[in-house]
């Protein structure tokens, strides 16, 4: 069976080619262009989305050596995400099913994140915890199959990436801020102040608006503004913020593996390409022998590979979905059961 992902929910053009369980292509095309403007811009994206599909696809058929007509099934993100950006692909992904007269699944993009690591040679074993940490979205999830996922809790403010973005950008160190943190933290000292981490009702919930403000204060009250830090004290800040960010998410992993049955850990989504946030990760899970699956930076950040698996999956479950699929922005209410007396 091959299927086609389609990818355009944010600032990456994405098209992958899956068959069966071996990936053929997976292209991938950032908009760089949103550095300028120190975040996404909406409409550029969906017009950059609108040039490059196309061409996206042609480039993924000739490497996979496959042509349209042998695709059994079109796989495309319909949320959640920016709604233009959305409307590009879905549509796109729509109008190939029509013409083609092929299958079409519209795939939640969260969804799409949380079984990336069957994308791996590795893959979890249910039930597994599942961390989501990207630029919108910051879950910690029980995923007990292919169709059931307990939320035990999320963010009640920022996202963690939101976080990375937003102290990247308070340093003066530029957009997309999660890769400049990381960078600017190699050098510095996380030991050179501590931010504080919150504690929540629900163990299993997350805050990260005290953290930035703490560093916002902090810069305010030791220099006044970023631009007058040099470089050894952003590196400093930097790395005691990153280090404030990771920990809830490894208490997270200890308070759920002692509490749940869980036979893996899953780290999803953009943030799980933080290279301090995977090795503390997985030397947790050497120290308490647990099996951990981090995809690799390819399938952490936005890709269509994860859409055309997790169309894949559907379809085997029977799933089909018509024509009238439409884009949204935001996560249907319940799309997770929710854990019972919790969240
Ligand atoms: O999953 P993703 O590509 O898009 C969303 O669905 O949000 O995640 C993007 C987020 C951004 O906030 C970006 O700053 C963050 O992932 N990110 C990182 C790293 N690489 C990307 N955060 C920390 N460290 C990184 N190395
Ligand atoms: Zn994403």
């Amino acid at each position: 069976m091959i299927t086609l992902g389609i990818e355009t929910s944010c600032d990456e053009t994405s098209i992958a080619i899956l068959q069966d369980g071996v990936l053929k292509a997976n292209i991938i095309s950032s908009q760089e262009f949103h550095k300028d403007y120190g975040g996404v811009v909406p409409e550029l994206s969906s017009r950059a989305h609108l040039q490059l599909v196309l061409p996206l696809l042609r480039k993924a058929l000739s490497q996979s050596e496959i042509e349209l007509k042998e695709i059994d099934l079109i796989a495309a993100t319909a949320g959640p995400g920016l709604i233009g950006p959305l409307l590009v692909g879905l549509s796109f992904g729509k109008s190939l099913a029509y013409s083609l007269k092929k299958d079409f699944i519209a795939v939640n993009h969260i969804e799409g994140h949380i079984y990336s690591g069957f994308l791996m040679n590795e893959k979890p074993n249910f039930p597994y915890l599942c961390l989501v940490v990207s630029g919108g979205h910051t879950l910690a999830l029980l995923v007990e199959s292919e169709s059931e996922i307990i939320k035990l809790g999320g963010t009640i403010d920022d996202a963690i990436g939101e976080a990375f973005d937003k102290v990247a950008k308070l340093l003066g160190l530029g957009y997309p801020g999660g890769p400049l943190i990381q960078k600017f933290s190699e050098e510095g000292d996380p030991k050179f102040t501590a931010f504080p981490i919150a504690q929540l009702d629900n163990r299993y919930d997350f805050s990260f608006s005290g953290i930035k403000t703490s560093v916002l204060r902090f810069i305010e009250n030791n220099y006044k503004s970023s631009e007058i830090m040099n470089l050894a004290e952003k590196e400093n800040v930097a790395a005691a913020f990153q280090k404030a960010a990771i920990e809830p998410l490894l208490r997270t992993i200890r308070n759920a593996t002692e509490e749940f049955d869980v036979k893996s850990v899953c780290i999803v989504g953009g943030v799980a390409a933080n290279k301090k946030l995977r090795e503390e990760v997985e030397m947790l899970g050497e120290q308490r022998s647990l099996k951990v699956v981090i995809p690799k930076m390819e399938f952490c950040g936005d890709n269509a590979a994860m859409i055309a698996l997790r169309g894949q999956m559907l379809y085997k479950n029977g799933v089909r979905h018509d024509l009238n699929e439409n884009a949204f922005p935001r996560n249907p209410i319940n799309l997770f059961r929710q854990r019972p007396g919790l969240v």
